[in-house]
């Protein structure tokens, strides 16, 4: 008789971002009059730029001749594309990636969920706290996890690593010994960054213990202090330990049009198997690649053109970023983030959780965040607000905040 995967019952109640929206929706409801300004969702609002709709264009014309139609695309993605990422992202920063170790795809949450099909049923996850919920609840629906406790808001058997004030959000070592560890900087939800040396340090305890890491660098393109590092491959050893995930989401307003990449180096070796051979296996047999017009406009996003217009954009997001930041330290809240990342972590005022203080500013200023809780137990007590506005909502929500 089939049987359900009954790991999917172990995930508690409905996904953060609906319980917002329905809170939100049911504000609005009571008050109409009011007009809200959502700094939740991390969702970009920035046209795409014309250097990336000019290559579509060009791209859907191409499909429409039998000269320069292009069917199922290579699994692996176009030659065009690896070549200039492998370049630009990579071999002009000092990191020797070719093209034959990167995987186009089409997104980074698909791709955190994806690589997990790599590891042994029983491998140890170790995640931070907060987390970007994709690499908790993938593991869980894979079996990686026991029952959740309510009571903690932990999973059994999930390897916790607190990322707090007191460590600058950076986790320390876990008492136990993961296999499998899942590090994102710059971080969604905390904004913060990793150093060269302190991800150093991760690196070489992960080819210590023969851990793999899966560094999620979603938010590279946001960082704008020149001595933290845009990839793990900057740190030595790195290609023996980890994969990394990057996106076109944030970096270039991607997120309705869809295209990122994993980086599975050669030199990434595991119980005699090469990883990187294992997910060329399962992409040729899960995926049949990225669109070719998606894939133009991506290669777009590496030209003159397209990197001064992107460039542009992420500074008008970083705009909004500072103008968070620096209002909400006018007004003398604890705040964190905003400087390498789109993202500011808040604290709640006097000990507040931080529902009852999303409820208080959803109240008080008609301004919607996210819950740091909604994140993990280690997320308790703070906020979290993007720059992904505009700037205007994003300078009305701030002076709202500070006359509350
Ligand atoms: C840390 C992190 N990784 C991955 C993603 C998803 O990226 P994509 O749009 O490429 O699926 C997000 C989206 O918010 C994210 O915050």
């Amino acid at each position: 008789m089939f049987k359900v995967n009954e790991n999917f019952a172990k995930l508690p109640g409905s996904y953060l971002f609906s319980a917002i929206a329905k809170k939100v929706d049911s504000y609005q409801k009571s008050h109409p009059e009011e007009s809200i300004i959502r700094l939740g969702i991390g969702d970009v609002t920035q046209p795409l730029a014309p250097a990336v709709t000019e290559a579509l264009h060009k791209a859907v014309d191409e499909m429409g001749k039998a000269e320069t139609f292009h069917g199922y695309a290579p699994e692996q993605g176009y030659d065009f594309l690896r070549t200039i990422i492998s370049q630009k992202d990579f071999k002009e920063r000092g990191c020797l990636i070719e093209p034959d170790e990167i995987f186009i795809s089409d997104g980074a949450k698909c791709d955190s969920g994806n690589t997990q099909e790599l590891f042994a049923p029983d491998c140890k996850i170790a995640l931070c706290d907060p987390v970007y919920p994709v690499y908790l609840d993938s593991n869980v629906m894979a079996g990686r996890s026991g029952n959740y406790q309510e009571k903690t808001g932990m999973f059994d058997g999930i390897i916790y690593m607190p990322c707090l004030e007191s460590n600058g959000f950076v986790p320390d070592f876990p008492k136990e010994v993961p296999d499998v560890i899942y590090l994102c900087f710059p971080n969604n939800p905390t904004g913060e960054a990793v150093t060269k040396e302190a991800l150093q340090r991760w690196v070489d305890y992960a080819n210590q213990h023969g851990a793999v890491i899966i560094y999620d660098a979603a938010y590279e393109a946001y960082i704008s202090q020149p001595q933290i590092p845009h990839s793990i491959y900057e740190c030595e050893g790195a290609k023996t330990c980890a994969i990394e995930l990057r996106s076109f989401s944030k970096k270039a307003g991607f997120t309705g049009l869809r295209l990122a990449y994993t980086v599975v180096p050669k030199e990434l070796i595991r119980g005699g198997a090469s990883l990187r051979d294992m997910w060329n296996r399962r992409q040729c047999t899960k995926y049949n690649g990225a669109p070719y017009i998606v894939q133009k406009a991506g290669e777009a996003v590496y030209s003159e053109a397209g990197d001064a217009q992107i460039r542009e954009q992420i500074s008008y997001y970083m705009r909004n970023a500072k103008t968070i930041l620096d209002g909400l330290k006018e007004a003398g809240f604890t705040a964190y983030g905003g400087v390498n990342s789109p993202y500011i972590w808040m604290k709640t005022p006097d000990h507040m959780t931080s529902w009852e203080f999303f409820d208080l500013l959803l109240d008080k200023a008609h301004v919607v965040g996210t819950p740091g809780s909604g994140f993990g137990p280690s997320g308790e007590g703070f906020f979290r607000l993007t720059a992904f506005g505009n700037y205007e909502n994003t300078k009305e929500a701030i002076d709202r905040i500070k006359k509350m």
